[in-house]
């Protein structure tokens, strides 16, 4: 099997009796199964009081597995603090912005700030570090599991009122004047004369103000960097050589995972196509056409992200759906196929491992629901024999190469979220709805896309999308400068200092070095107005937000005598957002001019290509044909079929 090509699943040994797991070990490897992750939230059996250790029922879990030549992620147990440590130290649970301390009883009560947790935590990983960092079966460690899980990136206890004093003290150099000017306090006399005055920006009576929030957004995704950090030097340290991993969520912005992602060798994420689908802000219309497919440029749209996360590219899947899981509103099965589908999409875009989540279904505790690979009853589960046959599958695909980079990229920026979050100025405005549009585009152009954050080099592309960056970080003009790229700049990009204030040169700020246009007033609309306008010969389709703006260039789309898309050099600028045509057809001539071939993929079809492998999937609920033009040469497939049925995947070499 090509070692970059593996499957995964993540176990819980100590859920089962131990007479199970050499069985469970026997049958995982018989799937093709060669990674398990475990360990995570076993710090109550690892430590069931204070300094009584029980270590040894691990150690022969690791054993069992090892003994089947499975390589095991070990999870430090940190997302679940138990009782006696809570009891004993109170300070470590985070508190809702409510300002009530969250309680024991379900997971992640604890705050990032707490010193008590920290020291806690570097405790237990110590320990565990030591134990086994000789132990053959230890493939990789996995920090905590999915920080900022049930919304808990930010805290609003005493201790991240202390921290966050003194991280602000620290950013604005001890000087609380620096502060006041940057969060201007003048207006409503907010003024501060000291730092120990600034509480965290929760229980207002009405909105605090916005630089205070973005300070407290910063501050809480940097203590989400120092913990996973303080995390990785220890294991670090005791295994230089054993890759380190941390599981990332689906949409979910709390901190930057760029930043995280600095430490960590390989990122990861966990994948649940339709629990996505149902509770994010898809129209109902996709809820239901994708109801048990999961929305087609989501899952990927993930994928792409993380790999941007990962260092070198190296990225997995940790938690793949296997089933109806039990956490969204509602949780439909996958049409079958579907799981191998997603195996294969998140191999497409160059993941080194899919785990699935979990190996049996639980019949105690909270996800009785949430399905496996097996029943309760040890029985095998709808997605087993699919797993199988990715297994199959993949020992056809022997020297499969990585990925390259692509010739478009997307940035995505945490902190453009967090703004747009504090200050909508809309309720229809979504930064998610926007990037997810943009991206869908060119994926329904059949194009690969690499995800880039804001402070990344963008000499190499052909084309980079910037749906929305209204902080422009520092250098970013100096590098359009030096691009040759196209770069498609969308609305409220150059909107704001870093400070959340308008620019005194008025926006786009900075851009203006580059782009002679000034927006003189914006306007927000209802989602359910439309603005119809003309590009080129062209009817599109724009809403949400216009800018009206004193340029001498001429709009190359307009509505109703405003502009709603201006050019100029290798800059366009959008004043609205754009529906999904309009951004398509614009990508489309961009692509023409800079001779990258776009093929317009039937409506639920999406392509991504591995090196010369290339890999179509059909969410759609029935059958879709693979276009001809991307077919190969010779019309060889390495498996699947050129008609694909629903949830179905093929893929064929290119040359
Ligand atoms: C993830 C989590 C797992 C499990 C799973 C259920 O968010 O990491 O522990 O709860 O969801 O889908």
């Amino acid at each position: 099997m090509p070692e970059n090509l593996s499957l995964g699943v993540c176990y819980y040994p100590e859920h089962w009796p131990e007479s199970m797991w050499a069985d469970d070990a026997r049958r995982m490897v018989d799937i093709g199964i060669s990674r398990v992750r475990i360990g995570e939230f076993a710090w109550s059996r690892i430590e069931p009081s204070k300094g009584d250790f029980n270590w040894e029922w691990l150690d022969r879990a690791m054993d069992t597995l090892g003994q089947h030549d499975l390589e095991v992620i070990l999870g430090t147990p940190t997302a679940t603090p138990p009782k006696w440590l809570i009891d004993a130290h109170p300070d470590i649970l985070a508190y809702d912005a409510e300002g009530r301390p969250r309680k024991f009883g379900s997971r992640r009560h604890y705050c990032f700030s707490s010193l008590t947790y920290r020291r806690e935590a570097a405790r237990i990983c110590t320990l565990m570090a030591e134990r086994y960092a000789g132990h053959p079966a230890l493939f990789a460690w996995q920090t905590d599991n999915e920080y900022g899980c049930h919304d808990t990136t930010r805290s609003w206890s005493p201790e991240a009122g202390k921290a966050f004093r003194l991280w602000l003290q620290d950013k604005y150099q001890g000087d609380v004047h620096a502060l006041n000017t940057a969060w201007g306090t003048v207006f409503w006399s907010q003024e501060y004369t000291d730092f120990s005055q600034i509480d965290l920006p929760n229980m207002t009576v009405t909105e605090a103000t916005p630089a205070h929030l973005l300070d407290f957004y910063r501050f809480s995704s940097d203590q989400v960097v120092a913990f996973n950090r303080m995390q990785c030097d220890i294991l670090r340290a005791a295994t230089p050589d054993k890759p380190i991993i941390h599981n990332f969520m689906g949409i979910y912005t709390g901190f930057d995972h760029f930043k995280v992602s600095e430490d960590l060798d390989i990122a990861s994420w966990d994948s649940y196509p339709l629990g996505f689908l149902d509770v994010a802000p898809f129209p109902l219309e996709d809820k239901h056409t994708y109801m048990r497919q999961g929305h087609p440029d989501f899952t990927s749209f993930h994928h792409d992200l993380y790999r941007a996360c990962g260092k070198d590219g190296r990225w997995w899947v940790m938690e793949q759906q296997p089933g109806p899981v039990n956490w969204a509103h509602h949780n439909p099965a996958p049409l079958p196929g579907m799981v191998r589908t997603w195996s294969w999409e998140a191999f497409a875009h160059g993941a080194e491992t899919v785990s699935y989540f979990r190996w049996r279904q639980a019949p105690f505790a909270q996800e009785q629901f949430h399905a496996g690979l097996n029943l309760v009853n040890n029985d095998e589960a709808p997605a087993t024999p699919e797993a199988r046959q990715v297994a199959a599958e993949i020992s056809e695909l022997a020297n499969t190469p990585v990925t390259g980079k692509a010739q478009i990229a997307l940035m995505f920026s945490y902190e453009a979220k967090w703004l747009f979050d504090i200050q909508p100025q809309g309720a229809s405005w979504s930064y998610w709805g926007l990037v997810l549009t943009w991206y869908g585009a060119a994926r329904r152009l059949g194009l690969d896309i690499d995800i880039i954050s804001p402070d990344a080099d963008i000499s190499a592309y052909k084309i980079v999308l910037v749906p929305s960056l209204p902080i422009l970080p520092d250098g970013f003009v100096a590098r359009l400068k030096n691009s040759k790229a196209h770069i498609i700049l969308g609305p409220r990009t150059g909107s704001k200092t870093e400070d959340v204030q308008v620019p005194d040169t008025l926006a786009p700020g900075a851009l203006q070095e580059v782009l002679p246009l000034q927006i003189r007033h914006s306007e927000s609309l209802r989602d359910d107005i439309t603005l119809d306008g003309k590009f080129g010969a062209s009817d599109v389709g724009a809403s949400r937000w216009l800018d009206h703006v004193a340029t001498d260039l001429k709009p190359a789309a307009m509505s109703d005598g405003t502009g709603l898309l201006f050019a100029h050099n290798n800059l366009s600028f959008f004043t609205t957002v754009p529906d999904g045509p309009f951004i398509a057809q614009l990508l489309a001539e961009l692509c023409t001019e800079k001779g990258i071939a776009t093929t317009l993929l039937p409506e639920h079809l999406r392509i991504r290509r591995r090196g010369d492998v290339v890999f179509a999937f059909n969410y759609g609920p029935d059958g879709a044909t693979i276009p001809d033009n991307i077919r190969s040469a010779d019309g060889a497939l390495v498996f699947g079929s050129w008609d694909l049925p629903a949830a179905g995947t093929a893929c064929w070499r290119s040359t």
